[in-house]
């Protein structure tokens, strides 16, 4: 039987192959076009990025997910560019490297925390200055690595360089179980500090087995009723566990805040320091805490693994605010 019917087909595919390999590539990720509650979530095709000078391209493995992907979606740090890229945590492989990087190769395993102002983690690939990238720690898979940069660097920033807590003192945790938390209490054994936690009752096992000292369920009993001068809070919650907090800290000690600036009377009246502060992103920091890591000192924690296109539902979960350790968007299943 003849096949010559197929040979105008056949032409139009050749004569087609250049413009496809000409096309710019693409790629999935998770947009939003304006600002809004998970429904803004969009999957879908979009242009890949291009590394530009002193970036590189990272083939993102997996992003994690932090409350401040939720509060940016919903506009609550005002304007934006759209459509944006949601995602400030990525770990993945190095696919091209732009002119004027030096540090990293293709194949390379790394880890970042993306600047808050330009984000792109949901996403297939992403462009990101090699200055804030860091090699991933060999120990852990990539959606363990992607639930560590922007918490971890947190909470390294707040008990390092804020409140440069040292050994031997005693640091109050609040929200110990959570992403910033679970890392604080971690660090902050790490430099030989006591830790108190706060957490409801389900998580103190959990706790205790990461290092803390002493634990405190927050729904049935008052803190301040267990703790007295300590020498550190750390506080992820604000309003009134932040007020609460000014009368356990000793003379000269601190509370830094991530979440609301401690008013300055009341840090005067109770003679302490104190700070609300925003993580930023720092490549030597976070090879000192993949180093800690590879050393088994921290253990990152990941309670929830999603695909890319169900950022939403990863949203909703973080939303509910009950999350133990960290939820990560799988990218590469
Ligand atoms: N300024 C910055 O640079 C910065 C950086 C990172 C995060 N943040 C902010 O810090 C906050 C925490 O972030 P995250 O990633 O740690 O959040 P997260 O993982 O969602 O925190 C969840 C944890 O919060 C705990 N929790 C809720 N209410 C509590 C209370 N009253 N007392 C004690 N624990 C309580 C829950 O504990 P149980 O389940 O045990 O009840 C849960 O484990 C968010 O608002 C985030 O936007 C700010």
């Amino acid at each position: 039987m003849s096949h010559s019917f197929l040979a105008p087909l056949a032409a139009l595919l050749v004569n087609l192959a250049p413009l496809a390999s000409h096309a710019p590539p693409t790629m999935h990720a998770v947009r939003i076009h304006e600002f809004g509650g998970a429904e803004v979530l969009k999957y879908e095709e979009t242009p890949r990025p291009e590394p530009a000078l002193g970036e590189i391209l990272i083939k993102v493995h997996a992003a994690g997910v932090n409350p401040v992907d939720w509060k940016i979606r919903d506009g609550a740090f005002g304007t934006g560019t759209f459509p944006m890229i949601l995602g400030y945590d990525v770990s993945g492989t190095v696919e091209t490297v732009g002119e004027g990087t030096t540090r990293f190769k293709k194949g390379d395993e790394v880890f970042a925390y993306l600047f808050l102002q330009r984000g792109g983690g949901y996403a297939e690939y992403a462009a990101v200055a090699e200055s804030i990238v860091a090699a991933k720690p060999s120990t852990i898979d990539h959606v363990h690595a992607a639930g560590v940069p922007l918490a971890a660097l947190t909470a390294w920033q707040a008990l390092g360089d804020v409140a440069k807590l040292t050994e031997g003192q005693t640091v109050l945790i609040h929200a110990g179980a959570g992403g910033v938390g679970h890392f604080a209490v971690q660090i902050a054994k790490a430099r030989g500090a006591t830790v108190i936690a706060t957490a409801s009752a389900r998580n103190h096992d959990y706790l205790k087995s990461i290092g803390a000292d002493k634990v405190i369920d927050y729904r049935a009993e008052k803190f301040e009723d267990v703790v007295r001068d300590a020498d550190v809070v750390l506080d992820p919650i604000g309003g009134e566990t932040q007020e609460r907090s000014f009368g356990v800290i000793r003379k000269g000690g601190y509370l830094v805040s991530i979440v609301q600036p401690p008013n300055p009377q009341r840090l005067k009246e109770a003679g302490i320091s104190g700070s609300v502060f925003l993580v930023r992103p720092d490549a030597g920091q976070l090879a000192q805490i993949a180093r800690l890591i590879d050393a088994g000192k921290i253990k990152p924690h990941v309670s929830q693994t999603l695909p890319l296109a169900e950022a939403g539902k990863a949203h909703a979960l973080s939303q509910a605010g009950g999350t133990r350790g960290k939820i990560v968007l799988s990218v590469v299943p």
